[in-house]
C-alpha cells in the first residue's frame, strides 16, 4: 500500500516537473547580468559566455537600432528589424527580445514561427490585421490600431499584414532573448538542399509544376 502511495506521489511530481518544463520560456538568470562575450570560445550550452563584469558598461545595456524605419523594398513590402541577443549582447540570459516591424501598405509579414517564444505585438502607427492559427485549425484575428496589442502563443504560425493606406510600423516583443523564426514559404520552397519537389507537390497537392514556380520565387 505505501509503495503505491509512493509511485501515485512520483507520478504526480514527475508529471508536474514536465509541466513547469514545458511552460517556461527562457530559464532565470542566476546573476544580475551576463553580457554576451562573441569571442570566447569553449562549450556552449544556452546563450553565451559572459564578458568580464570589470570590462561592463552602460553601453551594454543601451541599442539604438531599432530607432531607424525597415527598408520594404522587396517581394513582401515588409521588413523585420531585430534586438535579440545576436544584435543586443546586453540581453544575454534576460530572457527577452523585440523587433521592429516596418510594413508597407498592402505588404506582409509573412507566416511565420517561433519555435522559442510567445510574441507580444503593439502597433504604433498604421493598421495591421494580424492572425495566428492554432493546433486545431482555428484561425484567430484582429485588426489592430496604434496602441492596441495581439498576443501570438509560442510556437504558433502567424503574419501581419498591412490593410490601411499609410505604413505601419509595430514593435514586438517576445520571452526569448532568442526566439528564432521559421518563415513558412522560404522554410518549405527556399531551403538548402531543397525539398524534393514530388513531396511538396503531394503535400500541396499541386502539380510539380506549381512546385518549380513557388521555389523560384525562394531559391537562395
Ligand atoms: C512579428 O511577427 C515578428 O516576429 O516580429
Ligand atoms: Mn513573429
Amino acid at each position: 500500500m505505501e509503495l503505491r502511495c509512493a509511485a501515485h506521489f512520483f507520478v504526480l511530481f514527475l508529471s508536474f516537473t514536465l509541466l513547469l518544463a514545458s511552460t517556461r520560456a527562457d530559464p532565470h538568470p542566476l546573476q544580475d547580468f551576463c553580457v554576451a562575450d562573441f569571442g570566447a570560445t569553449g562549450v556552449v550550452v544556452n546563450g553565451f559566455p559572459c564578458k568580464p563584469a570589470s570590462n561592463v558598461t552602460s553601453d551594454d545595456f543601451f541599442f539604438a537600432g531599432l530607432s531607424n524605419e525597415g527598408n520594404t523594398s522587396n517581394i513582401f513590402g515588409s521588413s523585420v528589424t531585430p534586438a535579440n541577443v545576436l544584435s543586443f549582447a546586453g540581453l544575454n540570459t534576460l530572457g527577452v527580445s523585440m523587433n521592429r516591424v516596418d510594413v508597407a501598405p498592402g505588404g506582409v509579414n509573412p507566416p511565420h514561427s517561433h519555435p522559442r517564444a510567445t510574441e507580444l505585438i503593439i502597433l504604433l502607427k498604421g493598421q495591421l490585421l494580424v492572425g495566428f492559427v492554432s493546433t486545431n485549425n482555428q484561425f484567430f484575428s484582429k485588426v489592430l490600431n496604434p496602441g492596441e496589442m495581439f498576443v501570438v502563443p509560442k510556437g504558433l504560425i502567424h503574419f501581419q499584414y498591412n490593410v490601411g493606406k499609410k505604413k505601419a510600423l509595430a514593435i514586438t516583443t517576445f520571452d526569448s532573448q532568442l526566439p528564432g523564426v521559421v518563415i513558412a514559404s522560404t522554410t518549405l520552397f527556399g531551403s538548402t538542399p531543397t525539398i524534393p519537389d514530388d513531396v511538396l507537390a503531394k503535400a500541396f497537392q499541386v502539380d510539380q509544376k506549381v512546385v518549380t514556380a513557388i521555389k523560384s520565387k525562394f531559391a537562395n
